[in-house]
């Protein structure tokens, strides 16, 4: 009698599973921003039209919520009536999304937890919600699960050990029922990358795909890793690796396909990684597996072979337009290589790409094979010296994202133009990248680099509709809704909304802190709301920032959690930015050798990440030229090697030396004094706003 019974029940269970499962994916409820593109296609659009062109001069701030410093880039998510936040290293908070009452708090403890500056180094890019719970990845490699009515845990899991050299920064995506996370390291280590699918409804691991081989002694564990084999030559295992997925993932609910945007190759250099050659699957590639079983479906490399710290670990938007006149579902990326790509999206057949930004390592991509045709002299192993790179391991785009508006049929890209000088390491070499077998002057200083644009891109044309040059070379993440507006942060602190057919400037907002963090809209009750964390942080905000150095981004802007309606009337508190003075050191006399050696072990020992390029602080950290702390031998050891200050974000160094230690210190009490000549020449506004 209970066989038939069970089978029953599990029929009905099997139903109302496929009906909340699937729909609920494919179609998010209008007012929802569940996940960090909002659903699958990631295209960072909101269907809902109460705030357009026609009324967003009436669009004010309806409540606001002040948050710590730090890292403060990732975008919320809203699911029923809440919003939800994480800011630093996963401290995630819930709000009531009307009101903008604080709901809950959960801290992760990473900062008790971690056990490099790795783990620190990079804040939270996002969370995910789904069926009343809110999921998050810790830098550290756990994988938890909220209630998102009481933030307590439900369950947690690990994706990595404590001791691996990865972190884990990016958003986490729910699809389906399935949590996606992945990691990143592969600037650090020979890792093997990988993807790892969770049940978001326990934490029990479906499945995990690796992105590079594994030992080629044992049999290859399937398909994928027969693919992935044959393009890694010579005596590599061990020694090459990387391919870690960072960021991006989307999903399509029709074609049951997740698709995971994979990263670059260590060591950058070819030769080391892979000494026979070959294209080295699947670093810098797309890869679409099955959404059940992770099986590996279609890939497609933007860059065969990388050494450029190329990456495909941009963000992927999934949608229909129209190819050769017939409605085509399409993938969609603008990797850091500078080409924008449309692939088909069930096959991943090349269907075209063209350069949105300044491209020097590619002539164009062949449209049969879909293959780069390279410069010559671009693979710089067997060429002296150093030369320019466009684009640089910057990249034209990096993680904040684009948006896709299905109205105008373009797609809103926050575009940079940053340069690098690359060249082959030296035998001798010592410094940042000769681990890496190369010479890399991440963010050299050349005309025409460090600027940054907004573009629509038209993906069927292939050709920019509009296009408008920012301030600072670090764009920020774009928002499109069906009011036909987008919406961008700029990093000199304006939240800014643009016509999205003209490009024409029809809002804005001057807040306090850079805006780079992506906004979302959700609605409550009918009423539309966009929200938006201001602040600085993360890539832009740490190493290879100097193209904001004009502008005011640092540690000691306020940030805040900023929820924008019709009609809204709320105010901030007046803020004066304090003023940036270099503490006095009059006696100092600066030697040549030991500021050499301070600023070679200022980017050795990742100070360089959280504290800035040149020490000028971006936001991530203080910045250090203007710290009372570098003339303090005492306090300087206490918070670097002793760790006084790691609740707050700074990590010990226990292993520095402190002979080092005093080099650092020397080499930052130089650039204190060369800060009041710097600062001199910062622009706030910038010219051209209007504002
Ligand atoms: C993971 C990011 C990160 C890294 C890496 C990092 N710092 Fe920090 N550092 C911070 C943060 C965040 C603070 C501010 C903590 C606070 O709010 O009190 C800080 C504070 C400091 C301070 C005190 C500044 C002040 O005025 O109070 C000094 C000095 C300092 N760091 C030096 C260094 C040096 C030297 C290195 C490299 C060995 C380094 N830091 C690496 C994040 C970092």
């Amino acid at each position: 009698m209970l066989k038939p019974r069970l089978s029953v029940l599990l029929f009905i269970l099997g139903l109302a599973c496929c009906c909340t499962g699937t729909t609920a994916a494919a179609q998010v409820a209008a007012g929802d921003w569940p996940n960090f593109g909002r659903d699958g296609s990631e295209q960072h659009y909101s269907p809902l039209t109460g705030i357009a062109v026609s009324n967003v001069e009436k669009l004010g701030l309806a409540w606001y919520f002040d948050l710590e410093p730090g890292f403060t880039v990732s975008a919320p998510v809203k699911g029923g009536d809440k919003l939800f936040t994480t800011t630093g290293h996963s401290h995630i908070r819930a709000f009531d999304a009307a009101s903008g009452k604080l709901l809950w708090e959960f801290n992760a403890g990473v900062r008790d937890i971690a056990q490099s500056p790795l783990h620190m180094s990079w804040g939270n890019k996002g969370i995910a919600w789904w069926n009343d719970r809110v999921f998050l990845a810790t830098t550290d490699g756990r994988v938890i699960a909220l209630d998102d009515k009481t933030g307590q845990p439900l369950w947690h899991t690990r994706q990595f050990e404590l001791s691996e050299l990865r972190n884990s920064n990016g958003a986490p995506r729910v699809f389906d029922g399935k949590v996606i996370v992945g990691h990143g390291g592969a600037d650090i280590s020979p890792l093997r990358g990988y993807v790892t699918a969770y049940d978001a409804l326990t934490g029990k691991q479906l499945w995990r795909f690796y992105s590079v081989p594994g030992d080629p002694s044992v049999p290859a564990a399937n398909e994928a890793e027969k693919i992935m084999r044959a393009t890694w030559k010579g005596d590599w295992y061990g020694k090459g690796g990387g391919g870690t997925a960072w960021n991006a993932f989307s999903y399509d609910a029709e074609l049951n396909l997740v698709y995971l945007g994979i990263g670059n190759g260590f060591p950058y250099n070819q030769q080391l990684r892979s000494p026979g050659g070959g294209d080295n699957l699947f670093l810098a590639s797309v890869v679409a597996v099955n959404a059940d079983t992770g099986d590996y479906v279609w890939h497609y490399q933007v860059c065969p072979g990388e050494q450029w710290d190329c990456t495909a670990s941009q963000d992927m938007t999934i949608a229909t337009v129209p190819i050769d006149g017939k409605p085509r579902k399409v993938l969609m990326q603008a990797p850091k290589n500078g080409f924008f790509y449309v692939l088909d999206a069930a096959t991943g057949e090349f269907i075209s790409a063209e350069k949105f930004a300044r491209v020097s390592w590619a002539e164009r991509i062949d449209a049969k094979t879909g293959r780069p045709v390279e410069n010559p002299g671009i693979r710089y192993q067997d060429k002296p010296g150093l030369f320019e790179l466009w684009p640089g391991p910057q990249g034209a785009h990096s993680w904040l994202p684009q948006a896709y508006s299905e109205r105008t049929g373009l797609v809103y890209i926050p575009v940079m133009d940053v340069g690098a000088l690359i060249g082959a390491a030296p035998p001798d070499a010592t410094g940042f990248t000769a681990g890496m077998g190369l010479t890399l002057i991440a963010d050299a200083e050349l005309p025409g680099s460090r600027r940054s644009f907004l573009k629509a891109w038209d993906p069927v044309s292939q050709r920019a509709a509009w296009s408008i040059e920012l301030p600072g070379d670090w764009p920020g993440g774009v928002l499109a809704t069906a009011g036909d507006l987008v919406f961008q942060g700029r990093i000199d602190g304006y939240l800014v909304a643009y016509d999205a057919r003209s490009g024409e400037q029809v809002w804005s907002y001057k807040t306090d802190a850079p805006v780079v963090a992506p906004p979302i809209s959700y609605s409550i009750k009918d009423k539309q709301y966009i929200s938006v964390l201001t602040g600085n942080g993360s890539q832009g905000g740490g190493i290879l920032a100097t193209g904001n150095a004009a502008y005011r981004t640092d540690y000691q802007l306020p940030r805040r959690l900023l929820t924008f309606a019709i009609g809204g009337a709320a105010e901030v508190p007046a803020f004066a930015p304090p003023p940036l003075v270099p503490p006095d050191d009059p006696d100092f006399a600066p030697d040549e050798e030991r500021v050499q050696a301070g600023a070679m072990a200022f980017a050795t020992n990742a100070c360089i990440v959280c504290h800035g390029t040149n020490a000028i602080g971006g936001g991530s950290a203080p910045d250090l030229r203007f710290s009372p702390a570098i003339l303090n031998p005492d306090l300087f050891k206490a918070v670097v090697i002793d760790g006084s200050y790691k609740m707050q974000g700074m990590p010990a160094s226990p292993t520095l030396p402190e002979s080092v230690l005093e080099d650092i210190r020397h080499y930052l009490r130089l650039r204190a004094m060369q800060a009041p000549a710097e600062i001199a020449t910062m622009s706030q506004p910038p010219p051209g706003t209007g504002e």
